[in-house]
């Protein structure tokens, strides 16, 4: 009868007599008290269900482990809830949290009393599942109670549950949030010796941080380790070794990695790009400022040119005829198909005719289109 109120109803409307048939039961076993966790739970009665489990605690029951999942991942969303709305949604929820929480009232409740019952259903031999384990780190780290989550990941070492990568993720991009940089980087190695594969997002949030700290000759090593581990750097990475290099006034190094990003085709922000341009100008590479300057605006104009906004397009184009820029054959085809896909080929060509007649020196006539 518990079970089809709770777990299979889909409306609330039963949960009270449910609770009601449950306190009729005079010592109720695992189940009962389980499938009226659960049922709490789903309805939004997360303080009725705390009360609900402690009162099993009381009787030394351990709820099931799919009432654990539903329970500490309620609170898990509660959570987050909690934070968006700036309020709490639970009206009575202050009396089951005293007894779990004695700082009631500070950010991040829920989230610890969600701890709180993961420790002691863990001690009792009952653990929730890797994705609701990950749930809960991923809450602690956000709200940047790191070292309950280190805690937590411990344990998932330890049983080498198979939720470790993620975790691993999770607590080294916490880390790195913070600074913690010896630890992040030890978690990091860690993760090596132990073959599991961090991903972009582990290299990205440990270069970042290196390069912010200034070291980066180790952030040097990791971007080859991902390179040697066939991790594909994205633009994240690179804009953060390009800053890197730039704080540390080496034009080269950022010139050379702006350069690829632009090769691979993607777009920097304006204050990378800036950022080096200073930087060669700086050095007297007035050249190789207006090489990039070029490298930039075709980019730009492709970019413009493939998400079929035109009149951006038609005017990066004007304005770079303006500059005396002429435009490698790829770049005048991307423009030319970009406006025939939008039926004004001719606007297109009006341009392009106009583009043939400019003959200005250009700094790569090798690739001079036409
Ligand atoms: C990287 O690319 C994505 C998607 O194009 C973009 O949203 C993001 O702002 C870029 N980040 C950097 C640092 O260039």
């Amino acid at each position: 009868m518990l079970y089809v109120l709770c777990k299979k109803e889909t409306s609330g409307e039963f949960i009270d007599v449910a609770l009601m048939i449950f306190r009729r039961i005079e010592s109720p076993d695992v189940y009962s008290y389980s499938n009226i966790l659960v049922g709490l739970c789903k309805f939004g009665r997360v303080e009725g269900a705390i009360e609900v489990f402690h009162e099993m605690c009381r009787a030394n029951l351990v709820p099931t482990r799919s009432a654990v999942n539903v329970l500490i991942g309620e609170l898990c969303k509660m959570n987050t809830d909690e934070e968006c709305s700036g309020k709490v949604r639970v009206t009575n929820f202050r009396r089951p949290f005293t007894i779990l929480v004695p700082n009631v009232g500070s950010k991040g409740t829920a989230i610890m009393a969600a701890t709180q019952i993961f420790w002691s259903t863990g001690d009792l031999g009952v653990l929730p599942s890797p994705f609701v384990i990950n749930q809960m780190i991923s809450e602690l780290c956000r709200l940047r109670k790191i070292d309950e989550a280190i805690e937590i990941f411990r344990l998932v070492e330890e049983r080498k549950l198979n939720c470790l990568g993620e975790s691993y993720t999770l607590v080294i991009q916490a880390l790195c949030e913070v600074r913690r940089v010896q630890e992040a980087c030890k978690l990091f190695e860690q993760m090596l010796s132990q073959d599991l594969k961090p991903k972009l997002g582990v290299y990205n949030s440990l270069i970042c941080m290196l390069c912010k700290l200034g070291n980066l000759e180790k952030a040097e090593r990791l971007f080859e380790i991902m390179n040697k581990r066939r991790c594909e750097a994205d633009n994240v990475t690179y804009t953060a070794l390009i800053h890197g290099y730039g704080w540390a006034r080496n034009w080269e190094a950022a010139y050379g990695l702006l350069i690829e990003m632009l090769k691979m085709g993607w777009c920097p922000h304006f204050h990378t790009y800036s950022l080096v341009d200073k930087l060669l100008k700086e050095h007297g590479q007035i050249d190789l400022a207006l090489k990039l300057a070029r490298k930039l605006e075709i980019q730009l104009l492709h970019k413009y040119c493939k998400a079929g906004r035109l009149e951006a397009a038609y005017e990066k184009f004007s304005s770079m005829l303006e500059k005396g820029f002429s435009l490698p054959v790829y770049t005048r085809d991307a423009f030319e198909r970009a406006f025939k896909k939008a039926g004004k080929w001719e606007i297109a060509c009006q341009l392009l005719k106009k583009s043939d007649h400019i003959s200005e020196p250009t700094i790569e006539p090798e690739s001079r289109g036409g």
